[in-house]
C-alpha cells in the first residue's frame, strides 16, 4: 500500500493507472475508520482494479464554531485498516496544499443544499463539493463511493457530478450500524458511556417513523411528533432538525405520498449526529 502526501504525484499516479487501463474506485474520507468506511472501501475493492482511500479532514466544511480541531484522528489505525481491507493508496493531502494562500475557487450546489444539514450548517455543503471536487481531480476515479448515512451529501455530490458533465460513476451505500441500530459514525468517539446509550434514540425515532409509516400515517407533522417525543425524553439530546422531505428536491413534504426520506440531526451533549431513513417503494438510494 503506497501512501501519498503530495497533489502532484497523486495526480502521476491516477494517470499512469488510466494509461493503464486500471479502473480506479475512489472512497473519500475523514479517516477515523470504522465499518462503515470499510464497507465502501470493500465495494470499492470488488468493483476496481485499485482502490484510492483520501484522508482529509476538510476545514473549509466546519464554520469557526465546530469541531474541526476536536474531530478525531488516527493515522496509524486508519492506515492498518486500510491495509487490511487492500487499499492501493492512501491519499493524505495536507491542507496548506490544498487551500495554500489565496486560494478563491469554490463548488455549491443551489436548492437541494437549502434545507436539512445545509439549513443547520450554512456553507457546509459549498466546503465539501469543493473539497471533492478537487479530489475527483486529483484522484480521477471511475467509481466514487459514499455513504447513505450522509443522505443529503450525497444527493448533492451526485447533483454537482450530472450538472458538471463530469465522468464519474457515483454510488450510494446502505448505512453501516452497532448491533443497537446506531449509525457508525466517527463522531461516535466524542460520546461518553450514558451519551452512547441515550445516541440510540436517533435510530429508535427513525424506527417508530418505519412503524407509523407502514401502519399508513402519512402525515409527515405527526410521525416528526412522534419522533420529537421519543428523543426529547432523554435529557442528553437537542434535536436540531427533525424532516420529512422530497428525495429528488430536497423540500419539505407535508404529505407522504409513495416515498420520503426522514432525516434528523440531534446533539447528544455536545456531539451532533445525523442519520436517516428511506420510507416507502424501492427504498434505497444508488
Ligand atoms: P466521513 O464522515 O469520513 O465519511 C466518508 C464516507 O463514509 C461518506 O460517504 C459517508 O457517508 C460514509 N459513511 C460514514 N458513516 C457511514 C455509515 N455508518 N455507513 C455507511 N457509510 C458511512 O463524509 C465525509 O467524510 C466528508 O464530508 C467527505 C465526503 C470526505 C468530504 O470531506
Amino acid at each position: 500500500m503506497k501512501i501519498i502526501n503530495e497533489i502532484g504525484k497523486m495526480k502521476v499516479y491516477s494517470r499512469i493507472m488510466r494509461k493503464d487501463s486500471k479502473s480506479i474506485g475512489f472512497v473519500p474520507t475523514m479517516g477515523y475508520l470504522h465499518d462503515g468506511h470499510v464497507s465502501l472501501i470493500k465495494n470499492a475493492r470488488k468493483q476496481n482494479d485499485m482502490v484510492i482511500l483520501s484522508i482529509f479532514v476538510n476545514p473549509i466544511q466546519f464554520a469557526p464554531s465546530e469541531d474541526y480541531e476536536k474531530y478525531p484522528r488516527d493515522a496509524a489505525r486508519d492506515e492498518e485498516i486500510a491495509r487490511k481491507e487492500g487499499v492501493d493508496v492512501i491519499f493524505y493531502p495536507n491542507k496548506e496544499d490544498m487551500y495554500p494562500k489565496g486560494y478563491s475557487t469554490y463548488v455549491e450546489v443551489e436548492n437541494l443544499t437549502d434545507n436539512l444539514c445545509g439549513l443547520s450548517r450554512p456553507g457546509h455543503f459549498k466546503g465539501v463539493t469543493t473539497v471533492v471536487m478537487k479530489l475527483f481531480e486529483i484522484t480521477k476515479p471511475d467509481i466514487a463511493y459514499f455513504g447513505q448515512k450522509d443522505a443529503q451529501q450525497a444527493i448533492v455530490i451526485k447533483k454537482m457530478v450530472s450538472d458538471l458533465n463530469m465522468d464519474i460513476t457515483t454510488k450510494v451505500l446502505p448505512t453501516v450500524r452497532e448491533p443497537d441500530g446506531l449509525a457508525m459514525s466517527s463522531r461516535n468517539e466524542c460520546l461518553n458511556k450514558k451519551e452512547k446509550e441515550n445516541a440510540i434514540v436517533l435510530y429508535q425515532a427513525l424506527k417508530k417513523a418505519e412503524v407509523l409509516f407502514s401502519d399508513g400515517e402519512r402525515n409527515s407533522k405527526k410521525i416528526i411528533d412522534s419522533m420529537r417525543d421519543l428523543i426529547n425524553a432523554k435529557d442528553t439530546a437537542k434535536i436540531d432538525y427533525i424532516k420529512v422531505v422530497d428525495l429528488d428536491t430536497v423540500k419539505d413534504i407535508t404529505q407522504i405520498k409513495d416515498k420520503a426520506l426522514i432525516a434528523l440531526a440531534v446533539f447528544i451533549g455536545k456531539t451532533r449526529l445525523i442519520d436517516n431513513i428511506i420510507v416507502g417503494v424501492g427504498n434505497e438510494q444508488s
